[in-house]
């Protein structure tokens, strides 16, 4: 049966919400996943904006969704759940109590906060004094969470006095990613690999996030966050922690927690000593994007003088029994060659060859693609078919996950507001897993500031620095860009 409730969007006009927020629950009303009386309320500032909301959403959904996605017949439908009411969030005064009135007592309450964070505190201060908090509400909090461990330390404060932890939901959408949810099956499901997780086969793993989009109008937030706190703290370092924790007791959010944590406590630190070894910064010039001529980070922000990175790579070393010895390297960028998300897992070559005759032997490595196909691809040596002569080739054995005879349109953001409306808290963030996350971030950026680490710079469309090669370069690898 599904779960019934008013959810309330504050911040609806703003990009999260029209680009991944409406689309998501579209997506979710269309395969049936909404209860029947789920009412979706979308908070604007102005009567203005109020008015013309349907007409916007209307305008913008076909736009987020996948070309054969939007259809007529279920917008009409869709739109009856949609009330956009006016709300100053700022303001106890204005649009609180008109929402009361319409919330429903019987039903759960879920409040998304989809505004900065630095107005999750006054917004649940508001929602508290308007009475509009009960024992089944809940609230969802993007990312991020803070500007570093103080801060964040701060807003989970502010929130954690209205709300108790058991109903606060933060959300990271990658953790909603079908093949990230697959990446715990395939470790903790199959023999074959758990046997071989570790330093002992494993040489090195890769985890790359590549952007081929540039600042996308988000120049405030973005120039004050840069790659690393809004994409390293969060995103990276969670695929980190589920390629290299422990298997957890049980498959619920608080043992996949604890063993996340542990992952995050045995980082090796980075600060300013070890800082040029284990850490590339850069910033995009004007280069190439899809084909056409784009500018550069400093001109798209109108500001000469920034200094935002908008390229990470990372050295990370988990001082542990399982991984001392094997780094995991980390890449993000904005404005890169092309728009993929991957994990390499690079086994090591077997300990003796009796083929070199015949040729070098690329040591196995499984490929684990989360965007934009959904794939998992172990790489093996065979021999090539056909050929009088032995000759070795490589071969994937390919675990497709965009099956096409059932075309299914994966959205993170969706299955995320699924969980959510479910009270299932499993794929979302625990306060102590940010605290930990800022607690190993907080030094490379103060590291960085302290030996004055300018970002390097990197032509649009390319892989980034030239500095991000030499990093892999010097321990003898190299990035696999993409390319299995
Ligand atoms: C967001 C970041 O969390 O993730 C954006 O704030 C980034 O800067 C986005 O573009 C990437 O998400 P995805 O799912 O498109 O890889």
């Amino acid at each position: 049966m599904l779960n019934s409730c008013d959810l309330v969007i504050f911040g609806a006009t703003g990009d999260l919400a029209i680009r991944k927020l409406l689309p998501a629950l579209y997506r979710a009303f269309e395969e049936q996943s909404l209860a029947e009386d789920v009412r979706i309320f979308l908070t604007c500032r102005t009567d203005k904006q109020v008015e013309n909301y349907i007409q916007k959403v209307e305008d913008t959904l076909p736009k987020f969704l996948n070309q054969d996605e939007f259809k007529a017949p279920t917008w009409s439908q869709f739109k009856l759940r949609l009330r956009p009411v006016l709300i100053d969030i700022q303001e106890s005064e204005i649009g609180w109590l008109d929402l009361k009135d319409q919330l429903d007592e019987s039903k759960d309450r879920i409040f998304y906060m989809s505004v900065a964070p630095s107005l999750y505190g006054v917004c649940c201060e508001n929602l508290s004094k308007n009475n509009l908090i009960n024992d089944s509400s809940r609230v969802v909090l993007e990312k991020p969470i803070g500007y570093d461990k103080n801060s964040a330390n701060g807003v989970n404060t502010q929130v954690g006095r209205f709300f108790k932890e058991s109903q606060i939901f933060r959300i990271d959408h990658y953790l909603g990613k079908e093949t990230v949810q697959n990446l715990l099956i395939l470790r903790f499901t199959n023999l074959l690999f758990e046997n071989m997780w570790d330093r002992q086969s494993i040489d090195h793993i890769q985890i790359s996030i590549s952007e081929t989009v540039g600042l996308e109008g988000r120049a405030g937030f973005y120039d004050d966050a840069g790659a690393m706190r809004d994409m390293v703290q969060n995103h990276l370092l969670q695929l980190l922690c589920l390629v290299a924790m422990e298997p957890p007791n049980q498959l619920n959010g608080d043992s996949i927690r604890t063993e996340k944590i542990k992952v995050l406590e045995a980082l090796k630190p980075i600060t300013k000593d070890n800082i040029r070894s284990h850490t590339v910064r850069g910033q995009y010039v004007t280069g190439e994007a899809n084909g056409e001529l784009v500018p550069g980070y400093l001109e798209e922000l109108g500001n000469p003088k920034s200094f935002c990175e908008t390229f990470v790579a990372i050295k990370a070393e988990i001082e542990n029994w399982r991984w001392a010895g094997t780094p995991i390297y980390l890449r993000t960028g904005k404005r890169l060659k092309s728009r993929y998300a991957e994990i390499i897992v690079q086994f090591k070559p077997v300990s003796h060859s009796i083929y070199s005759a015949f040729g070098s032997q690329s040591p196995n490595r499984l490929a684990i693609r989360l965007q934009p196909d959904e794939t998992i691809q172990l790489i093996l040596t065979s021999k090539k078919l056909n050929s009088t002569q032995m000759e070795l080739r490589e071969a994937a054995l390919d675990l497709n996950l965009n099956d096409k005879s059932h075309r299914i349109h994966s959205d993170a953001y969706k299955r995320l507001l699924i969980d959510v409306i479910a009270n299932d808290p499993s794929l979302f963030i625990h306060r102590e897993e940010i605290d930990h996350a800022w607690a190993w971030v907080d030094p490379i950026i103060e590291g960085w500031k302290e030996i004055d680490y300018q970002p390097e710079l990197y032509r649009a469309g390319s892989w980034g620095p030239d500095a991000s090669e030499e990093l892999l370069k010097k321990d003898g690898r190299q990035w696999f860009n993409g390319v299995c």
